[in-house]
């Protein structure tokens, strides 16, 4: 009955010339709060509900996703416009026919291409995002210039916390440096590391409260994630924890996350239309192409 509400929804979003990916960005404030492993892990859950989708790897500098897998992408989006190389060259079929595309050493690299490179370059993403579903980001945490520019140009924000304080006074401040450039931000709250899920509950309800409070911002909170020992094996196995513990208490939380995220109402903020991968590459380079070189 879910499954045929959800296919709805996303005809009336194609039928209404929104035919492209969904992205999301999951971030976080403080590093180290799980990030890489719910991104891996809901790519492959939506994989799994028969959704078409691709992972992206924007922790720059650090190859997150690639240790998490034990799949190392041969080629990076900087390769595919530096070398005049197709899309295709540059996404990746790795373990469960997830496809991935790894974004280099650093997005800073985009920054000197020329106008023609770009244009290309975006023309490639948006015959990519048509064909896909989700585009899911992963991000470095943290609030530089460069990873709020990419959390301003995506659909939806999940921002990853864990219960402790420092993690949520930083998770803070991500939503109020969001808010202040974009008040209609889709921001969904998930809380990892939970000992219980009351915890959750209230770790999500303290943000929502002093979002509300200070800021006007109503935040979703799409739910818990437990503190789970298989997380920790799978990760030193370079397993998605998913795949290698389907029955875990960890695998499970995915599952509900991914069917709450499938079937709450899309949130499709005025900003929506035209976005997609193309919008996003070229809100990111923008203050590039507003130098003029373009
Ligand atoms: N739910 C969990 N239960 C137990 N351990 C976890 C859980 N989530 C994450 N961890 C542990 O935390 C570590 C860091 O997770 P992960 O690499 O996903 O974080 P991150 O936010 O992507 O980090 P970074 O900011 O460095 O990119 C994992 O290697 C794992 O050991
Ligand atoms: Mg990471």
């Amino acid at each position: 009955m879910k499954d045929q509400a959800e296919r709805l929804r996303e005809k009336v979003r194609r039928s209404q010339g929104a035919a492209v990916a969904r992205t999301i960005a999951v971030t976080s404030g403080k590093g180290g709060v799980g990030k890489s492993n719910v991104a891996l892990n809901l790519a492959l859950s939506l994989m799994e509900r028969g959704k078409r989708t691709l992972l992206f790897d924007l922790d720059l500098g650090f190859a997150n996703l690639d240790v998490l897998l034990g799949y190392t992408p041969r080629l990076t989006l900087i390769d595919m416009v530096e070398k005049g190389l197709s899309l295709d060259d540059v996404i990746e079929r790795g373990p469960y026919g997830l496809e991935l595309i790894s974004g280099g050493s650093g997005l800073g690299s985009l920054f000197h291409l020329d106008q023609g490179q770009i244009n290309d370059m975006l023309d490639k993403l948006d015959t990519l995002s048509k064909r896909l579903d989700y585009i899911i980001l992963d991000t470095g945490a943290g609030l530089s210039a460069e990873s709020l520019r990419l959390m301003l140009a995506v659909d939806d924000i999940w921002l990853v916390t864990t219960p402790e304080p420092t993690s949520m006074t930083d998770a803070y401040g991500v939503i109020k440096a969001l808010c202040k450039y974009n008040g209609e931000i889709n921001l969904h709250v998930i809380v990892n590391r939970c000992y219980t899920p009351v915890e959750g509950v209230r770790t999500a309800r303290r943000l929502q409260t002093v979002a509300k409070q200070f800021l006007n911002k109503e935040i979703r909170y799409l739910g818990y994630l437990p503190n789970d020992p298989s997380v920790h094996q799978a990760v030193l196995s370079q397993t998605p924890f998913i795949k290698l513990f389907p029955a875990c208490q960890a695998a499970q939380a995915i599952a509900v996350l991914t069917a709450r995220y499938l079937n709450q109402p899309l949130q499709d903020n005025a900003r929506r239309e035209g976005r997609g991968l193309r919008s996003f590459f070229k809100q990111l380079i923008a203050p590039f192409l507003q130098k003029g070189t373009g």
